[in-house]
């Protein structure tokens, strides 16, 4: 098996890793590229991100607390303020020095689109637009962050494709879809993505309606799903009736085989569905995914002639061919 998470280039990324409500009093433990970190809030609501081991004897930090907005370390009381400087360390007393080495290597952290996004390096692309964010007509619906048993790339190469809807999505959507696959043309799509538009008709059982508004037996959706490298995926939906639902997948690697997975939702819808009714079926689709690709071993073999690809791969298939070139992965 050939990881991937040892690339350098991936360090230098944003990574959605908890949403933003999930740090709140306590530190919280995070694994990112087969790497522990810690994240803590002070009470003015600033976010601290560091690797989750003490400097002075390893003990984890966030099975600390935090102290008067000082992450303080469960073994010996070492005190940490949130930019990373150790500020206590109780058996020397106050005003005794601090070794140098004493101080966390904080890492870039911010929160965008209701998730808590770090980066073990310096991100060289920020983290992508999403148009309707800003727009009062859209309301955003966060859905929770899961832990999948699937290599990341895997995610992303599965949320391109379309080919596999009537084939993985039959309890959902799937079932009114067409198995041919029409003319892919890729584009540059709005907002910096990457990816292409279609059409399709969605079967729409029961459990869909609070999410499609109608009560039709099949819809009709103007769709686009596109990329942001590395592990973004965007979908977007328009029904005939103008109601639109905007779909962010992340995908974060926790190592080679194993990632959280999120998804975030905009709709124009006026609030009129509860939130958790519009999600629900985004949910069971993305258990079906889960289902399908937990059966699938290794991680995505990123070499041109390591995989039989036909046109409907094409999405796929320049997303792999562009994440090899980012990570460095020759003959791909
Ligand atoms: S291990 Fe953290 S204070 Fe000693
Ligand atoms: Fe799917």
């Amino acid at each position: 098996m050939t990881g991937f998470i040892g690339s350098d280039a991936l360090r230098d990324v944003w990574y959605p890793v908890v949403e933003t409500g999930d740090v709140a009093d306590d530190p919280v433990a995070v694994r990112l590229l087969g790497e522990d970190h810690v994240l803590w809030r002070t009470s003015d609501g600033r976010l601290g991100a560091a690797p989750d081991r003490c400097p002075h004897r390893e003990s984890p930090l966030s099975i600390g607390s935090v102290v008067e907005d000082t992450l303080t370390c469960p073994y010996h009381g070492w005190g940490f303020s949130v930019d990373g400087r150790c500020v206590t360390v109780p058996s020397s007393g106050t005003g005794a020095a601090v070794p140098p080495a004493a101080h966390l290597p904080c890492m870039k952290v911010q929160e965008r689109y209701g998730l808590v996004w770090m980066s073990p390096g310096n991100p060289t692309v920020d983290i992508p637009g999403i148009g309707q964010d800003d727009d009062p007509a859209f309301r955003r619906i966060n859905s929770g962050m899961q832990t999948w048993a699937v290599s990341t790339p895997r995610m992303v190469d599965n949320f391109l494709d379309i080919s596999h809807f009537p084939w993985v999505h039959t309890g959902t959507f799937g079932r009114a879809q067409d198995t041919l696959v029409p003319k892919i043309e890729l584009t540059e799509l709005d907002d910096d993505w990457f990816g292409y538009a279609y059409e399709v008709d969605a079967g729409n059982p029961a459990a869909a309606k609070a999410t499609t508004g109608t009560d039709a037996e099949v819809v009709h959706r103007h769709m686009s799903t596109g990329f942001h490298l590395p592990f973004l995926t965007r979908s977007t939906i328009r029904y005939e009736d103008g109601l639109e639902h905007i779909l962010l997948l992340c995908s974060t690697p926790i190592d080679d085989l194993t990632s959280l997975f999120t998804f975030v939702i905009w709709r124009n819808d006026d609030h009129r569905t509860d939130p958790e009714e519009a999600i629900a079926f985004d949910r069971a689709i993305g258990a079906e995914d889960k289902r399908m690709l937990e059966r699938v071993p290794g991680t995505l073999p990123l070499g041109r002639t390591d995989l039989v690809s036909v046109q409907s791969d094409k999405p796929s298939v320049e997303w792999r061919r562009r994440f090899a070139e980012m990570i460095g992965v020759t003959g791909a």
